[in-house]
């Protein structure tokens, strides 16, 4: 067998995944730093999801096995709209992760002035390995149809080890209805259907302890979902 077969074909493999990531990074270049930008002009149904979220992480403090409340993590971050908006109000420290530089820089800007404590990561999430055992709540929103089946598996698997005991992790995301994913080229992004995510999401070895729709968007957009999960 020629062994120059092999490594050939994995080269495309793997242009072609850094294309997906590329081009994601590409498009966000020219979004502006701004509420609007990350919402894709959907600036108006911020106040909702921040409000759903915190119902959601309410009704997670509920559970008799709950989560510590020190330190969370944000990931694809944006600008901050999430620490700024819900996960600084209920954890004194949060750390950032954000592959686009110039969003991160905003997000510092904005939080210089407030009593946020947090480091701030400039990588994809695809590259970010967190620190072990350090997070009550990692929460992870519109970002994760950037990431291929495999990375998102991988850093699933990753983040278990940055939880600590009784720690989770929160997904919140759009999901397509037709029960396919959906590409969009705009954005290089994919949508999944809810069967992919729950498959992906026990392929890295955790279950979802607690799942909700989030309320009162408007009906044209994709559905979307939060899943508390967590080690196995
Ligand atoms: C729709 S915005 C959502 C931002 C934030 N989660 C929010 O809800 O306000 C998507 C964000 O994901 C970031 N992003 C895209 N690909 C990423 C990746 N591979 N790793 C980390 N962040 C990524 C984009 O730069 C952008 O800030």
């Amino acid at each position: 067998m020629d062994n120059s077969e092999e490594p050939a074909s994995n080269i495309i493999v793997d242009s072609k995944e850094s294309a997906f990531y590329l081009d994601a990074a590409k498009y966000w270049e020219q979004v502006p730093p701004t509420v609007d930008g990350m919402l894709g002009g959907l600036s108006s149904i911020s106040d909702i999801d921040l409000k759903g979220s915190q119902r959601f992480l309410n009704s997670i403090y509920q559970l008799v096995e709950c989560p510590g409340k020190e330190r969370a993590l944000d990931g694809g971050a944006g600008i901050g709209r999430i620490t700024q908006g819900f996960l600084m109000k209920n954890f004194p420290v949060v750390d950032l992760v954000e592959q686009d530089k110039q969003f991160l820089e905003e997000a510092k800007k904005s939080l210089e002035p407030t009593n946020h404590k947090g480091q701030f990561f400039n990588l994809g999430l695809q590259k970010f390995t967190p620190e072990t055992c350090v997070y009550d709540i990692m929460w992870v929103q519109w970002v994760l149809g950037h990431l291929t089946d495999e990375d998102l598996i991988a850093f699933l698997k990753r983040c278990k080890l940055g939880l600590k005991p009784r720690g989770l992790i929160v997904l919140k995301e759009n999901l397509t209805s037709s029960g396919e994913v959906e590409m969009d080229n705009t954005d290089s992004s994919v949508t999944r259907p809810r069967a992919l995510v729950v498959e992906l999401i026990n392929k890295a070895g955790l279950r979802i302890i607690k799942e909700q729709k989030q309320q009162r968007f408007p009906s044209d957009l994709y559905e979307v979902r939060m899943f508390a999960i967590q080690p196995v």
